[in-house]
Order: C-alpha cells, then structure tokens, then sequence
C-alpha cells in the first residue's frame, strides 16, 4: 500500500449507508453485501457501529469473524466504552482497524461536545492511545473537519499521528464544502502536518449540495490516499460520495488522474443492484454509472453514432462496469444448469441450494412468462434466496375484484411455520389483501407509501411494489414481485412487516451519527 497512486477505497456502506432513512439491514444481508464488497476488491469495510445497539454488534462481529481479505473498520466514539465495544466486536477479523472519531469545529465542539477545544485534542489523542494498545491499525476522524478551523486541525492531526493513528481522515460531515475550497484545505493539512508521511490522508465527503464525487475527487488530486464511499452513494440525508462514481471517473480519465484502485469494476453494477434490492432503495434512472438510464441512448442521431463507433458517445462501456448487453437471455425450456452460468454473470455468488430455490421460482415464472430478462432472475433471486429468517410467509391468496362486486380476499400465511387463514374485504383488492394480512398477523403499521411498476416490458412483465411502512415510530420498507400485481403487493406487505419485526426485535440506534 505505500504507491502513492493507489487509492486505498473504504466503504461505508454498512456505516454511513446503513444510516439511510429506512434502509436498515439484518445481519444476513450485511454479511452478504459485505461479502460481494469483498469480491468486488474494495480495501477497508466499515461494517457498523458496534457500540450503538447489540444488532449493531453482532452484525460487525459476524462480517470481521467471516472476512479472510478486506479489513474490517469498526466505528467508535472517541470515549473509553466506544473503543472496548469495538474492538470486541473485530477482535477476531483477519485485519481489524479501530476508526474513531470526535468533532473539531468550533460549532460542535462548542454547543454539541459542550468542550474546549484542548479537551477536545486530549480526549482525542488518549482515544488513539487506547486503540493503539488494541491494534496496529487506527483510523482518527476529525468530524465536521471541513468547517473546523485550518490550524487546529493540523495540530489534531499532527498530535493523532504522533500518538499512533495510521489514518486520518478529514470529513466534509454536512456536505457544505466546494470542490476547489476542499481540495485546498486536503493542501493545507498536507503542508502544515509535519508528521503526514506518517500517516494516510482520507477523506469522507457527504452530498447535501451534490458535491460529494467532486470534492473526494478535488481531494485526490491534493493528496488524499483514501476516500470513504458508499454503494449507490446511499447515507445519512443526501448520501455519501458513490463508490462507483469514484471509482469510474478514476478509471476512465487515467490522464487527469493517475491514482488506481483494487477494484474490479465488472463486479459495480451486481453490487448497486444488490444493496438496492436488499435497502429497498431505488437507483434513480438516470443516476451516473449504475442507472437504468446511464447507457441508453435515446436520440436518433446518437444511436447512429453509437453504431458506427461507440465511442462517439459512450465514454465507457457497460461490460467494464458489469452491466450485460444481452439482457433477453432465458426461457421455459432452460436448465438448472444454464440459469446458475447466468447468475454468475450477472456477477452474484449463490450457493447451490440457493441456485436450486431461485430455479423452482424461475419453472414457474417461465410457465407464464416468455421471455425471462435479467430483471426477472434478479427480482426471483430478491424473493428466493434474500428472504431469510422470516417470521411471516405467503402460503396462498385469492381475491375476487371488480367493478360490480365488493372486493374481498382470502389470505393464507405461516406465522413462524402455523398455519393462519382469513377472509375480509376492502376499497379495492390490494386493500382486502392488506386488511387479512394486517388482521392475521395482529400489526398496525400504517401505508406511508406504495409504488408499483413492470420490471420489463411487455403486458406478462412482473410487476415490482415497493411500500413503506411504520409502526411505533419505526419505518421499514418492503418490496415485492410477480407476474400478479395483487401477489406482488402482498409479498412487499409481508416483506415490510418482516422487516419491522427484526428491527422491532433490534431496536434501531439510540446514536445515529452524521
Ligand atoms: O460524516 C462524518 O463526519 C462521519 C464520521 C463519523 C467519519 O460519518
Ligand atoms: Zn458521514
């Protein structure tokens, strides 16, 4: 790692992204993004927050006892507790690092922390001390550092590194900061730490204005070695600076910027479908590089040029960022053995008894469906294989609708592996089906938002529904598909009330940090 023009990518993903409102994770699914952040070579996973919740802690403890190649960050608070909790959680990962963190402008030091700037420096250079005793690997974070005063910060730094920290980073924690401003403050702190070579700079920029990718990038080019990001750019408010936008604007202008990363970006695109299925948050259209929009051309005359030279204008191609180009792929006569080459492809690692549940699905849809897409398989492998330790099942529902009758629906579930089964009425159909659900399973969530929409094309797509739900104070989302938008909509439904039930069972932070 001492090439100074390799780039050194943390993802924050679990971290900071896990923060999204909404998006939180089960340990399943954290360790299973963890895993495919891990193929995809990134270098440093902050997998949580260990001291904020016991959920928290399991799940940072089972990602550092699984993960043989990444390093493992566990976040703390600059205080004695924080750091003990942490380190126990990552105590057994094959690279543990200890990131700790308090702020240093004058704002939070002043009416957050209630502290002098000099208890500040203390406290923050005894925490270092502390994680040096546990592990090699420290990582000091001077929140709000982008609106902290210049000199103070070198002084932090300066006395950080001096008591042991190997990284430190430099956060623009309320997105505030302009590209040329920051990447003139990552010069200062370069200039004016006289220890810097002892340590590596980093950066952790969020995107209130938007300027998250352009201030990571302005800090690049000032000498930072390590940027902080997140799949889908997902994170607290706005969002932190997006892995991919990073990391393909390093690979395709080598000119500009002559700093590379360990990742492999043919691994980008199953990775942002992946933390999109499991968070429940969309990937707006036209978003740079993982968008369902970011290789489609749409004007003629651009399609002419596209087809006489690629180049003309597409910057890169969608291969190198994982997305295929032969997207019509399989049908009703393919076998177990064709679908499990083609999920490889599509760049996620199942097992094989996961393989054998997502092939049942795929029979039955390719019964009603002609022509099965990559959307298809992807949503088959969302309700087959993503879908563990769920209290409650779908077993069957039938519903009878239209313009001349009440809609009513019947509705069958396992709760916990018991059978339960009732009939009710309702507005409409989807209100019948969520009025036996909500009855049997003895919830009160209350419908903040339900959105449906085909995932290809054509009248036999599947449709994909999306709510979000609450219920005492917390909100959980959920998403569901089928070729019948009724079985969609209970599916989502039931998947929201899942995920209440873990979050109610693991209760969010008390400390939700920025
Ligand atoms: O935004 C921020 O300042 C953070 C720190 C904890 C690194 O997330
Ligand atoms: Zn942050």
């Amino acid at each position: 790692m001492n090439d100074h023009r390799r780039i050194i990518v943390f993802d924050t993903t679990l971290r900071d992204g896990e923060q999204s409102p909404g998006a939180s994770m089960n340990q399943a699914e954290k360790l299973r993004v963890a895993t495919q952040l891990e193929t995809l070579g990134v270098d440093v996973i902050e997998a949580g927050f260990p001291a904020a919740s016991p959920g928290d802690y399991e799940a940072v403890k089972a990602i550092a006892d699984t993960l043989k190649k990444c390093q493992v960050a566990a976040l703390c608070r600059a205080a004695k507790n924080d750091i003990l909790r942490g380190w126990d959680a990552i105590k057994n990962a094959a690279h543990p690092r200890i990131h700790t963190f308090i702020a240093t402008s004058e704002l939070h030091m002043k009416y957050k922390l209630q502290m002098e700037p000099a208890d500040v420096l203390k406290q923050a250079v005894e925490s270092v001390r502390l994680a040096k005793t546990l592990t090699d690997n420290v990582e000091f974070s001077a929140e709000d550092g982008s609106r902290s005063d210049p000199d103070f910060l070198c002084t932090v730094f300066e006395s950080v590194i001096e008591a042991g920290a190997t990284t430190i980073n430099l956060p623009d924690t309320v997105g505030y900061a302009i590209p040329e401003e920051f990447g003139n403050l990552v010069k200062y702190v370069m200039e004016n730490t006289s220890n810097i070579d002892q340590a590596i700079l980093s950066v952790h920029c969020h995107n209130d204005l938007g300027l998250a990718t352009a201030n990571t990038l302005a800090a690049v080019k000032n000498g930072a070695r390590q940027v902080e990001v997140t799949v889908n750019g997902i994170g607290e408010r706005a969002g932190n600076t997006s892995m991919e936008e990073v990391v393909m604007t390093l690979n395709t202008r080598p000119n500009f910027f002559p700093q590379t990363t360990g990742i492999d970006t043919t691994k980008i695109y199953p990775l942002s479908r992946l933390v999109s299925m499991i968070t429940g948050i969309l990937v707006q259209p036209n978003r740079a590089i993982v968008g369902a929009n970011a290789f489609a051309h749409e004007a003629g005359i651009h399609q002419d040029g596209v087809l006489k030279n690629p180049m003309t204008y597409e910057i890169m191609k969608p291969e190198t960022v994982g997305i295929s180009t032969n997207s019509l792929v399989l049908g009703k006569h393919s076998g177990r053995h064709a679908l499990k080459a083609h999920i490889q492809e599509m760049g996620y690692e199942l097992s094989e008894d996961e393989v054998n549940l997502v092939f049942k699905k795929f029979k039955t849809l390719a019964d009603k469906k002609k022509r099965i897409q990559d959307e298809d398989i992807e949503a088959l492998i969302n309700e087959g294989v993503l879908r563990s330790s769920e209290v409650f099942t779908l077993e069957y529902i039938h519903v009878l609708s239209g313009n001349t009758v009440f809609p009513t629906a019947s509705v069958q579930l396992m709760i916990n592996g018991r059978p339960v089964q009732g009939s009710l009425e309702g507005t409409g159909p989807i209100d019948a089906v969520y009025n036996v659900i909500s009855k049997l399973t003895d919830t009160k969530s209350e419908l903040l938002r339900f959105t449906i929409s085909a995932l290809t094309e054509g009248t036999d797509a599947q449709g994909e529904v999306t709510v979000r739900l609450k219920e005492d104070g917390i909100v959980a989302l959920g998403k569901g598909s089928d070729s019948d938008i009724i079985t969609a909509s209970a599916l989502a439904y039931i998947n929201g009330l899942n995920r209440l039930e873990y979050l109610k069972a693991h209760p969010p932070k008390e400390e939700r940090l920025v």
